[in-house]
């Protein structure tokens, strides 16, 4: 058994997305979004809690080509049955994004809710152009039309945790993407 192999998780049935794939494919996102944004100021709003470790090495992976400052929300769908569509803000920016440039980077689009929602509201607040970045993307879900300019990896529908992402708050510290196995009671 490897190394790796032997510190999987083992609530973790298998690892989709490994760490060294995962660091490839950031730098190829930072460097396209450097490439895009080059000259320019850029506002760069992680959406809290999934994306806190996509948005640390996403922010790593710009170049100094790019002037970037960083904010932050969370936001959560209202509570009642599944996903209303509609979203609460729970922590707001501390910028106005009027006129900014804005990059909106996320963990995963799931049913597309979330983010739909989101930048309705980013939107309404005129910021000079909004992104999304996102590093997983599951397309399959969709309930609302969403589609984010920057995707990491395009991913089956699959329960995933790890880097970032959780099942009832835990696994985020896992450095790798994994398919969670069915959680036994
Ligand atoms: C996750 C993720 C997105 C949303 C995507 O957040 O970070 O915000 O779900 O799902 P959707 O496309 O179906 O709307 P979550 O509510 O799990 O909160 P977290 O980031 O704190 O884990």
């Amino acid at each position: 058994m490897s190394a790796e192999a032997a510190s999987v998780h083992p609530d973790v049935s298998r690892v989709l997305i490994d760490e060294k794939a995962l660091k490839a494919r950031i730098r190829e996102l930072g460097a396209q979004i450097t490439r895009d944004y080059a000259g320019r100021r850029l506002m760069v709003v992680g959406v809290l809690k999934g994306s806190l470790i996509f948005m640390a090495d996403l922010l790593r992976a710009l170049g100094p080509e790019v002037d970037a400052d960083v904010d932050f929300m969370a936001v959560s769908s209202y509570a009642g049955t599944a996903s209303t569509g509609t979203i609460r803000v729970l922590l707001d920016l501390r910028e106005n994004p009027e006129g900014r440039d804005v990059l909106v980077v996320e963990d995963i689009v799931d049913t597309g809710l979330t983010l739909a929602s989101l930048t309705e509201t980013l939107r309404a607040r005129k910021p000079r152009s909004l992104e999304v970045c996102t590093l997983l993307d599951k397309p399959d879900c969709r309930k609302a039309p969403f589609q984010p300019k920057y995707v990491g990896f395009k991913i089956p529908n699959e329960f995933v945790v790890g880097f970032g992402l959780d099942y009832d708050e835990r696994y985020r510290q896992l450095p790798y993407v994994g398919v969670l196995r069915t959680p036994s009671k």
